[in-house]
């Protein structure tokens, strides 16, 4: 027989003993239990889901609206089974609440989402679990509250680097609308680059930066496994690798750099200088952790992965939703003249006072949450408070996008852009866990804060230079990648305008 086809056989058929496998006995739990609703399948091994999916997304339809749709049709929990794996999905605060917060520890990323992560993130916040992640959220924990931290000098920084490159734009070409998108990814770069490792990659300046191309590159193909975890071996792997190890070697001479100093003085850059970095504050643990080179470069590439997209896309959704409704523009602008005036640089503690412009960003966070999507693997069987029963080691997701807009959580209105009901009236009505963008419980976000001052900070300065109209017949098209964003960027037309005039 010719080796590939005895290998095709060979495979063939473990995959149909794997899947024709003995079923195993309920257990007590299970049998007490409801089972969750599985979808009607039509064809073998449930491939109807996942078939669905895929040719949804060749098709380049709204993924992230297409898998809403389909969600709410069967209820608050499903089991959407393919390939005979369980992949259950639950959208009510209270199984939100179980799986994040009460019986967190039941609920761990997982060997699968480690493996899908694995050559880009290795062990670190982002992709572990268990002890190695505790001590890295411990260590990093008090960067995040430290007072320097709480100063907008850097974000500012390169927000002059932003309007630089709009306005570069515009000069140019003042008609044509502008892919804000683009700029945000550029602009997040640079800013959580210089934020973590000291050192920006120009990115804004260079759209064809060998970092950004690599990063990129490397987050597209773990967004193709997440998206589809049962193929993950077909996705190719020859340029990922080579794309990581740049990656690498810009971090790795950063690192080094950075550890030749500490050796040579004894220690990092202190806590209350101004320039101290993430970097920095771990090499300042160093003694009491002691971790070495790759623990280092993990770490520092979990938080750019963990920080940078997500704020980009923040940004981005708040300017595609501004340049939909002048009514709510004009009321953001109103309050930064009040507030802040038509040209002054916005502070950490101005940022706080714009009450309307924090409602406008969590409408944006509720309509379009930066992780529409999320997994969790079960360690042990569970009941989710409805009843429903969770086998041991079974893919657990929810979906803040979904739940963000579910009508009986929000209300009929439940699409519509509304920035007033964050106002003190209807705020109250808004449960704990119906509004989960930045996750919840043990590993709720270590970034909301600087990621709310990174978006107000912008948002003020843009507001005080540009008026925002619609890019007519410019309609995005959301991908239901890790980070939600738009396949056709997000178009908007820009005209300076100064705050004073209007
Ligand atoms: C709008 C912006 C942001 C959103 C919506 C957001 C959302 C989230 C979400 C949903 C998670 C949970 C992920 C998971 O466990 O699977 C998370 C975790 C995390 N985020 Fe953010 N994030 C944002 C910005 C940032 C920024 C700016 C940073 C820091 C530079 C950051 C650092 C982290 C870290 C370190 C974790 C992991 C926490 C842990 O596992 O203990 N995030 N974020």
């Amino acid at each position: 027989m010719h080796p590939n086809l005895l290998l095709g056989t060979t495979i063939a058929a473990a995959a149909l003993a794997y899947v024709l496998r003995p079923k195993k006995p309920k257990t007590e739990l299970e049998a007490k239990s409801v089972p969750i609703p599985i979808p009607p399948s039509y064809l073998p091994l449930q491939l109807d889901s996942i078939l669905i999916y895929v040719l949804s997304t060749l098709a380049g339809r709204d993924e992230m609206e297409f898998l809403r749709i389909g969600l709410q049709q069967f209820g608050n929990t499903v089991n959407f089974r393919g390939f005979n794996e369980d992949f259950i999905i639950v959208l009510d605060p209270s199984s939100i609440q179980h799986i994040l917060a009460k019986n967190q520890p039941n609920y761990e990323k997982g060997p699968e989402f480690q493996a899908m992560f694995h050559e880009f993130l290795g062990s670190g916040i982002f992709n572990a679990d268990g002890e190695t992640w505790k001590t890295q959220r411990q260590l990093a924990r008090p960067h995040f509250q430290t007072s320097e931290f709480k100063d907008a000098t850097l974000i500012n920084r390169h927000v002059d680097q932003l309007i630089k490159a709009i306005d570069n734009q515009l000069d140019a070409n003042p008609d044509k609308a502008l892919d804000v998108q683009s700029l945000f990814c550029r602009f997040t770069l640079d800013e959580a680059t210089e934020f973590l490792f000291g050192e920006t990659v120009h990115a804004l300046e260079d759209n064809d930066s060998e970092f950004a191309t690599a990063f990129n590159y490397a987050q597209s193909i773990v967004a193709w496994r997440f998206r589809l975890p049962l193929w993950r071996y077909l996705v190719p792997k020859r340029r990922f690798m080579k794309e990581i190890k740049k990656l690498d070697d810009f971090v790795y001479k950063i690192i080094d750099s950075a550890l030749a100093r500490l050796e040579k003085q004894g220690q990092g850059k202190g806590e209350g200088d101004e320039h101290a970095t993430l970097l920095d504050h771990f090499l300042n643990s160093q003694e009491e952790y002691s971790f070495d080179r790759k623990y280092l470069r993990d770490m520092l590439l979990n938080f750019l992965l963990a920080g940078r997209d997500t704020t980009a896309s923040l940004l981005s959704w708040t300017m595609w939703h501004l340049s939909q409704r002048p009514d709510i523009v004009a009321k953001l602008k109103k309050e930064v003249l009040e507030v802040i005036g038509p040209n002054a640089i916005p502070e950490y503690n101005d940022i706080k006072k714009l009450k309307y412009q924090k409602q406008v960003v969590n409408e944006v966070l509720r309509l379009c949450p930066p992780v529409p999507f999320n997994i969790r693997q079960s360690v042990e069987e569970d009941v989710l408070p409805n009843g429903y029963y969770i086998p041991a080691g079974t893919a657990v997701s929810y979906s803040a996008y979904t739940t963000h807009r579910l009508p009986e959580l929000w209300g009929e209105d439940a699409l519509v852009f509304d920035p007033d009901r964050w106002g003190p009236e209807r705020v109250g009505m808004i449960k704990p866990f119906m509004f989960v963008p930045f996750h919840a419980g043990p590993r709720i976000c270590l970034g909301q804060n600087l990621a709310y001052t990174t978006a107000q900070v912008t948002l003020t300065r843009l507001l005080q230079r540009y008026e925002i109209r619609a890019s007519p017949g410019f309609k995005p098209e959301q991908t239901g990648d890790i980070v939600l964003f738009s396949r056709n960027g997000i178009e908007v037309l820009l005209n300076k305008e100064s705050l004073a005039d209007v």
